[in-house]
């Protein structure tokens, strides 16, 4: 079984099996974690010579995919079940990044490719739930826009990219596009890699690729530069208290995410694909704002402000333990001094037998988690959450007081250092050994504790 099946009704299902078999998403088939059914919209026609189209009412417009054969196509891949099901039209919503998150959460999708000049409306009305365009020119038929929109959803899926944490360094993600890269030779045609590349110092390189993208950015797309700006600024006024805004600083630099609302010391910031929401209010008559500006899929509420936890206990979150917030500021690198590893699917059920970690499995799809091992055995584990703070710490009862918190943490703090951010976590306060270890390697808590509220969705985002 795969982890999210797309099916696509097509005149053309061979170019939807061609199309996509030699790629990352052929092979991502092969491996069970998608599947891909082509259906031939032309096997369900109930015309004699298989024909699917007609003239279009009215006049002028030319030939028509015809609703029956639509129709029972739709109902052959869904038995009647509600899927969600995409037409792919030049009509349609402009296809971007974050649709293309939203539906990787689906475990099904239908896409319906148009051909001719459209598909009689009353079987659109019956069957469709997004119209989607891949952009604003016409195309001969949906396929290729089809396509388009499977490669992007599936790219997102767990496991389809292999074990890399390719979710960190994205396009869009942060608002800025891409710096330049370079391969070998050195030199090509005359044209030298910038020296910075070959220096081996990652900070120099980090700043030299975030220059290049901000340059490349403002060139090219102003308008997600505009918004990369007032990100900016708002991290800027957030470091006035570094330590306890370092979630809101870290989630606004790394682009994860949307500012709801800022202004006179009041924040309210949501992290879409965390499901988790940081507010933080300046003066108590904004609370109330802010507590009602929380989006209904939000899972997690970030908080130190006594009266936006109470009026969201009122609200349906669940009461939470205090935590401290930490954050390491130093630059320089820790001692890792046992073996780490990043963790694959092969220690998951050694890693089970000690560890019940909410989405362990993804986590570990997704190249998040890292695994301490001793004589070839995994005995502990840590990681990285999906909103960017360190965690997931948890050593073998047996195997405790021997470092390998520690080189975990350190491991896992180094990896944050490298990409230039900031490592930070949140500790319960009640966690005396875990703040005595991050002590000694050096981190420091915020002068007031958080709340972390949690509210019992059906389909709770935010994990692997
Ligand atoms: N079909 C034809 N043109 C298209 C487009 N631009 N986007 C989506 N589907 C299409």
């Amino acid at each position: 079984m795969g982890e999210i099946k797309f099916h696509v009704l097509t005149l053309f299902p061979e170019m939807i099996r061609q199309g996509l078999a030699p790629s990352i998403i052929g092979r991502a088939v092969e491996k069970g974690i998608i599947s891909l059914n082509a259906v031939d919209i032309r096997d369900h026609t109930l015309e004699r010579h298989r024909k699917v189209d007609d003239y279009s009412y009215g006049g002028g417009a030319g030939m028509l995919l015809q609703a029956q054969p639509v129709f029972d196509a739709h109902r052959a891949v869904t038995g009647g079940r509600a899927l969600r099901t995409v037409y792919v039209t030049p009509q349609g919503t402009p296809f971007t990044q974050e649709m293309a998150r939203e539906l990787a959460g689906e475990k099904e999708i239908v896409f319906l490719c148009g051909h001719y000049e459209g598909v009689d409306e009353r079987v659109l009305e019956e069957i469709v739930t997004d119209y989607v365009s891949i952009g604003d020119y016409v195309l001969t038929g949906g396929e290729l826009a089809a396509m388009v929109m499977i490669d992007a959803v599936a790219r997102l899926v767990p496991g389809v990219l292999g074990n890399e944490l390719s979710w960190q360094e994205e396009s869009f993600d942060n608002d800025l596009l891409e710096y330049p890269q370079y391969s070998r030779p050195e030199v090509w045609r005359g044209k030298k890699v910038p020296k910075v590349l070959l220096s081996g110092n990652h900070r120099q390189i980090t700043a030299w690729r975030l220059e290049q993208s901000e340059a490349r950015t403002s060139l090219r797309r102003p308008d997600l530069y505009e918004r990369y700006l007032r990100r900016r600024q708002l991290a800027g006024e957030l470091a006035r208290d570094k330590r306890c805004h370092i979630h809101m600083m870290e989630s606004l630099a790394e682009g994860r995410c949307e500012i709801l609302y800022a202004g006179q010391g009041d924040v309210l910031l949501y992290d879409r694909k965390a499901g988790v929401c940081m507010g933080e209010a300046a003066r108590e008559e904004s609370c109330e704002i802010l507590a009602g500006l929380v989006p209904q899929e939000a899972g997690t509420v970030v908080t130190s402000h006594p009266l936006i936890r109470d009026l969201l206990l009122k609200g349906g979150f669940q009461p939470s333990c205090e935590y401290i917030q930490v954050l390491y500021t130093r630059r320089v690198s820790l001692p890792v001094k046992r073996e780490i590893r990043r963790l694959t699917m092969e220690s998951l059920e050694e890693i089970r037998g000690f560890c019940q970690l909410d989405g362990l499995e993804d986590s570990i799809r997704a190249g998040a988690l890292y695994g301490a091992f001793e004589a070839g055995r995994p005995v502990g584990a840590a990681g990285l959450h999906r909103e960017g703070r360190f965690g997931m710490l948890f050593v073998e009862e047996t195997s405790r007081r021997q470092g390998f918190g520690t080189a975990l943490t350190a491991c896992v703090v180094n990896l944050l250092l490298e990409k230039g951010r900031t490592p930070y976590g949140h500790v319960p306060a009640e966690n005396q050994g875990a703040w005595a270890l991050l002590e000694k390697l050096g981190f420091y808590r915020a002068g007031k504790s958080f709340w972390r509220l949690e509210k019992k969705l059906a389909n709770r985002p935010g994990i692997w």
